[in-house]
């Protein structure tokens, strides 16, 4: 299964080396869309750190969505321990044909996963078809900034030297991919950012 290999070993990266980045991540999420109620998807949740840092810091309510179990269970523990169960929902499928309403979802957040997407073409057409009239896009991949992506790059090449070359190219495909799929797909509007924040597909719809 693509982009969750081992659910356990991913999730102790999350939380001992990742963890830092979601809360700023999830401002900057904030910041860019100021979308705070309604209902979030977030898409390829894994173990949900991304979904959780934004319920902390507004009203939605999250659907927590990947073709994993083991991890959407992993993130069904973290968001009842964080007191956000009541905000949470969680959804088993795929992004290619995401088992929800049209015009159902305010916002679709997805950190790390749109690398390991088969056809970004139907993904996003997809992530279009469920979000409602207005709605927006934070789609992509990052470490918050240039200092904590030095940090962590440093401590994951500890034990992976290669690891720095895993992750750095990996969302050039897709970059390359994206402005005539967006082109075809006619959104309201769309922005890709490329900066130290990382590489994000804002879209609205
Ligand atoms: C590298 S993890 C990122 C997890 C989380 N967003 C984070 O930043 O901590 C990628 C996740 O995307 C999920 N994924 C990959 N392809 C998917 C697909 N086609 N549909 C749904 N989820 C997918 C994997 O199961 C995995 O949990």
């Amino acid at each position: 299964m693509k982009g969750a290999t081992n659910p356990q070993s991913f999730d102790r990266i999350v939380r001992e080396v990742f963890a830092p980045i979601y809360p700023i991540i999830a401002e900057q999420i904030v910041t860019k869309t100021a979308i705070k109620s309604g209902k979030c998807l977030d898409a390829g949740c894994g173990t949900g750190a991304l979904g959780r840092a934004i319920a902390r810091i507004t009203n939605l309510d999250i659907t927590f969505f990947d073709q994993s179990d083991e991890m959407l269970e992993l993130a069904k523990g973290y968001a009842n321990d964080e007191n956000i169960g009541n905000r949470s929902t969680f959804l088993q499928g795929d992004i290619h044909a995401i088992p929800l309403k049209d015009e159902s979802v305010d916002i679709v957040i997805s950190r790390g996963s749109s690398p390991f997407w088969d056809d970004w073409y139907k993904a996003y057409s997809e992530i279009i078809r469920v979000l409602k009239p207005g709605g927006m896009t934070y789609i992509g991949g990052g470490f918050g900034n240039a200092q904590l992506r030095e940090d962590i790059v440093k401590t994951m090449s500890e034990n992976n030297p290669d690891w720095r070359n895993s992750f750095k190219d990996r969302l050039k495909p897709e970059r390359d991919a994206l402005p005539s799929i967006l082109a075809s797909l006619n959104p309201i509007g769309y922005e890709l950012v490329n900066d130290d924040s990382g590489f994000w597909t804002i879209i609205t719809k």
